[in-house]
């Protein structure tokens, strides 16, 4: 069926106007016919426009073309279909390459921001992705602390679209100190096709959330030259960072024990500043407590066929773990090769 929608589309539309980032396409289909059928440039508008009397939640399936990068449509795209129960929901996008113009929705990007709107409406956190480029033998960084390059550059444009796409990015001062990473969205460095179809004023940039608790940040680093908004969680104010920009949030000692900041409350607080979805990228330290502290939703790996050897470093830290019964369990959501590299999405299942 979806290919016939497709087919009729095409046929009503000019093929670059029907995919361009300006206009949105959106289709109400039935097994039997499609019901509905509108292009606009504004998303509210076109669903605006669709008549009450379709809108019986369950009767219809959904196309629409989105590009995941634009944020506010997302979020417009998935209120809408958070009042219906729709059974097959496509987009079609140009994000992933010429092969994949359309797909089902509950795989790979736009399954990221359905149910990260949806599980942020019902918890007390933002939802948690957690990024790592590892090596076959699943090291994120060499003895020495080396890491740059692990993964292949069409992996890297494609974590550039996840961080576009999230409304934080959660790293540590000791990944932000050993890499002086920038964490920004450099969008010369998405991937072409994306280039191609992205209006630069509609990208979102996120807030960078970083983790200081020893107030190790000094003012000279890329991550503070290259970003806008960043939120800082330290135990007393950093007075060497002064930047108007910057907000730095104190965490209340109790919520520090041992030595460790409770990745409870900076979600919550995070949560608080309307922030729905959080990327992570840090060291195996902190993934393993985000781990660990049952708040990561999604982990993103992006696996190169390279061998780094058990003198570098994992991507998890000891668990302490005696029980098989008490292991972290995943179930793989999408595989796709990316380059030579392969990217799996898994959901993390907490019982
Ligand atoms: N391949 C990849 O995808 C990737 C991504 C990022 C980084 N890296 C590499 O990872 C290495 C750094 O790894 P890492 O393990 O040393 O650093 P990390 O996991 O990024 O950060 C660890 C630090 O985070 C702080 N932290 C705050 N709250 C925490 C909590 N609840 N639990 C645990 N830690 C918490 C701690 O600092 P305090 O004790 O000061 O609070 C801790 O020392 C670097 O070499 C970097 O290149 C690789």
């Amino acid at each position: 069926m979806l290919d016939n929608v497709i087919n009729k589309c095409i046929e009503l539309l000019n093929y670059k106007k029907f995919f361009s980032n300006r206009n949105k396409v959106l289709i109400l289909f039935t097994k039997e016919k499609i019901i509905y059928f509108d292009i606009e440039i504004n998303l509210q508008t076109l669903i605006d426009k669709i008549p009450d009397k379709l809108l019986i939640p369950g009767s219809f399936d959904v196309f629409l073309s989105l590009e995941p990068t634009n944020k506010k449509d997302v979020f417009t795209f998935s209120s809408f279909l958070s009042n219906f129960n729709v059974s097959n929901i496509f987009i079609g996008t140009s994000v992933g390459g010429n092969d994949r113009k359309y797909k089902k929705v509950f795989s790979a990007e736009i399954d990221y921001y359905y149910k990260s709107y949806l599980f942020t409406m019902n918890n007390d956190s933002p939802s948690v992705t957690l990024k790592l480029g590892v090596s076959l033998d699943g090291k994120i960084a060499l003895a020495n602390g080396e890491s740059k390059w692990i993964t292949s550059k069409k992996s890297r444009a494609d974590v550039q679209l996840y961080r576009a796409s999230c409304d934080a990015l959660i790293s540590s001062s000791t990944t932000i100190i050993k890499d002086n990473a920038s964490l920004n969205v450099r969008i010369n460095e998405f991937p072409q096709i994306v280039r191609m179809e992205t209006d630069e004023s509609t990208i979102n940039e996120p807030i960078i959330v970083i983790l200081d608790r020893q107030n190790n940040l000094t003012p000279n680093l890329n991550v503070f030259k290259k970003n806008k908004n960043i939120i800082i969680f330290n135990l007393v104010k950093n007075d060497n960072i002064i930047d108007s920009n910057i907000i730095q949030i104190q965490i209340p000692r109790e919520y520090c024990k041992e030595n460790k900041i409770d990745l409870s409350y900076v979600l919550k607080t995070l949560k608080d500043f309307n922030i729905d979805q959080v990327l992570i990228e840090c060291g195996s330290k902190l993934a393993s407590s985000f781990l660990k502290q049952r708040k990561v939703n999604e982990l993103v790996l992006y696996q190169a066929p390279k061998i780094m050897g058990g003198d570098s470093f994992s991507m998890f830290g000891p668990m302490g773990y005696t029980n098989m019964n008490e292991v972290i369990k995943l179930s793989i959501l999408d595989i796709t090769l990316i380059g030579e590299d392969l990217k799996t999405v898994y959901e993390v299942k907490y019982e």
